[in-house]
């Protein structure tokens, strides 16, 4: 396990990036992509092992991909179109977007499929994905009741369901909305309010899909076996992978960034509402849509106070990648900042709430850890002199590169596990770190 240590803070920097591609666009486009009929072209896609797992994942159920000069060909065989053998297996490695969308294609599978992934997306439910799809007709076997390894197996009698997604999980939304493509009739959604990309995506590519807005749910029909082109896709800069350097910025006096080109659909900036709602005046400038997409640039400046906050919990699943980096700004606010209704925290890459506040502690910031909630009493003057091992046991991505912005804007000697981790979602996090001035 390679282990980052850093012991000075970054010096101020004045800089323009743009962040590796959106990490649920890049799924999303791979897997639609395998439905569609035609070759898709798919440029700036991440070589993250989340989507390397779903190229390798996609190639084992007979779809032809390949690169030529950066771009993505996908050649896709149309609706229910993979081409494989019996016994096959799929290793969706860290991949829990990949592992449960690419289930909602498989419910019409005429052999088993068996999925795995690697430890710590074994721990990770999987009922909540299963209980929907063997509503639609699929079955599953799992030898650890609700994780990973589990085997489905397709039908041919798939009927049309009625789904209430009370979570505000994307995932589960997504991998139901992925069932009814190959499922007749009518399929429809209630669904609490999350990231909105594959409904987004259906309708730009003209399927036969209805969206109906509410205050906190959206109704979503759709109507299933619709044949559909080839497209051309692409994949923007991920907000998530841009919330580091943000907040990086905001911490490191006399600094300035701009992100350009970012996915900032409305349904994934909780991050930056919730960060301004703290003072940290971040602004998204150039918006356009592109393939039924918001597009834009940030740009943030380092600033001196920042308010504590009482986050609205309706922010919660607009922000749930992001709260990591949102904690570590709550800890230089001048005031108690509380975090409620984030159960859903702890069933990530690693029990991300208990983690946060751990690491909090460790920083020398006063927290108070609920269920599902966190007080974190913040502190202005927050200065770091001391040794701080953190130990990365799940390989998290997020507290990886959550430490690493830690360490650069509060000081002291940081000595943080698994540098492969952040290589799931950013592979270009430290090369990216190095251009706007730290040498590592
Ligand atoms: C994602 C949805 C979220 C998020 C994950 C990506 C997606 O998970 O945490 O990183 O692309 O649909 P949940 O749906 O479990 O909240």
């Amino acid at each position: 396990m390679v282990r980052l240590v850093i012991q000075k803070k970054i010096k101020n920097f004045n800089k323009i990036i743009k962040v590796d591609g959106d990490k649920s666009l890049s799924i999303r486009s791979l897997l639609i992509g395998s439905q569609s009929y035609g070759i898709c072209k798919i440029k700036n896609l991440p070589k993250s092992g989340d989507i390397l797992s779903t190229i390798n994942g996609l190639k084992k159920l007979g779809i032809k991909i390949i690169f030529k000069n950066k771009i993505c060909y996908l050649y896709g065989n149309g609706l229910n179109g993979f081409n494989y053998k019996k016994n096959i297996l799929i290793d969706a490695g860290n991949s829990g977007t990949f592992a449960r969308l690419l289930l909602g294609l498989l419910v019409k599978s005429p052999y088993q499929i068996k999925i795995t992934g690697d430890r710590s997306l074994s721990k990770r439910d999987f009922q909540r994905i299963m209980d929907p799809l063997k509503q639609f007709g699929a079955d599953f076997e799992s030898i650890n009741k609700n994780n990973l390894p589990l085997k489905i197996l397709g039908s041919n009698f798939l009927k049309p369901i009625n789904y209430y997604e009370k979570r505000g999980s994307a995932q589960c939304k997504s991998a139901v909305i992925f069932a009814a493509l190959n499922t007749p009739g009518k399929t429809i959604i209630n669904a609490k309010k999350s990231r909105n990309h594959t409904e987004l995506f259906l309708k730009y590519l003209n399927l036969p899909i209805k969206i109906i807005n509410k205050k906190k749910f959206d109704i979503i029909e759709i109507f299933g076996e619709n044949q559909f082109k080839s497209f051309n896709y692409e994949i923007p800069g991920d907000i998530s992978s841009s919330a580091f350097f943000i907040v990086l910025t905001l911490l490191t006096q006399n600094s300035k960034l701009k992100i350009k080109n970012v996915n900032v659909n409305s349904s994934r900036i909780g991050f930056i509402k919730i960060i301004n709602m703290m003072g940290a005046n971040v602004k998204i400038i150039n918006k356009r849509d592109v393939n039924g997409e918001r597009l834009a640039d940030i740009c943030a400046n380092s600033q001196k106070t920042f308010k504590p906050i009482n986050c609205p919990i309706e922010l919660n699943s607009n922000a749930i990648d992001e709260f990591l980096i949102i904690f570590l700004l709550a800890s230089k606010a001048s005031g108690v900042s509380s975090f409620k209704n984030l159960e859903e925290l702890n069933k990530k890459e690693s029990p991300r709430l208990k983690l946060a506040s751990e690491i909090l502690k460790k920083m020398g910031v006063k927290v108070k850890l609920g269920t599902g909630s966190i007080k974190i009493f913040g502190n202005p003057n927050l200065r770091i002199n001391k040794k701080i091992l953190i130990n990365n046991y799940y390989k998290d991505h997020r507290i990886f590169m959550t430490s690493v912005i830690a360490a650069l804007s509060l000081g002291g000697k940081w000595i943080i596990e698994d540098v492969e981790s952040h290589k799931s979602s950013f592979p270009s996090f430290l090369k990216i770190l190095q251009k706007i001035g730290y040498n590592f």
